[in-house]
């Protein structure tokens, strides 16, 4: 017979399992969370990739992967959009900016913060 100690390690042991399972899955901080994947890509390309494409060939994804590439940081990533933004006069919000980082960061840069 379980006595009663025994019996409530038997129920504690699933809920260790499952704090187990979540806390040891690895955690991905994502910098642009509040910015829609789907929207920025298709921001990007409308408003981005024909001239990227032109200047660096290819289907324009190059720029993000050159061996000097401008783009170091999350941080940068953002003021890099910003510059864009302002020289194409594309009058972009400050959401739509965070649209286009997440897409651009989750399928190039991958910056973790
Ligand atoms: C008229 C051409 C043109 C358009 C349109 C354009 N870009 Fe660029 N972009 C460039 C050029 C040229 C560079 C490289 C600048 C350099 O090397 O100094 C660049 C660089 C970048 C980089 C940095 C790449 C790196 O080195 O890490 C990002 C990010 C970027 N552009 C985003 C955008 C976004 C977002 C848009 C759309 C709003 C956009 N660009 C539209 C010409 C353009």
């Amino acid at each position: 017979m379980l006595n009663p100690a025994s019996f409530s390690k038997l129920l504690l042991l699933p809920s260790l399992v499952v704090s187990s399972l979540l806390f040891s899955s690895p955690v991905r901080a994502e910098p642009f969370a509040q910015g829609d994947f789907n929207v920025g890509k298709s921001m990007v390309e409308k408003q981005c990739v024909a001239c990227h494409a032109e200047r660096f060939g290819g289907d324009g994804s190059a720029i993000y992967a050159r061996e000097h590439r401008i783009v170091k940081s999350s941080r940068g990533l953002l003021a890099q959009i910003r510059n864009c933004n302002t020289m194409l006069d594309l009058k972009w919000f400050e959401d739509e900016e965070l649209h286009v980082a997440n897409y651009l960061n989750k399928t190039y840069y991958k910056f973790d913060k």
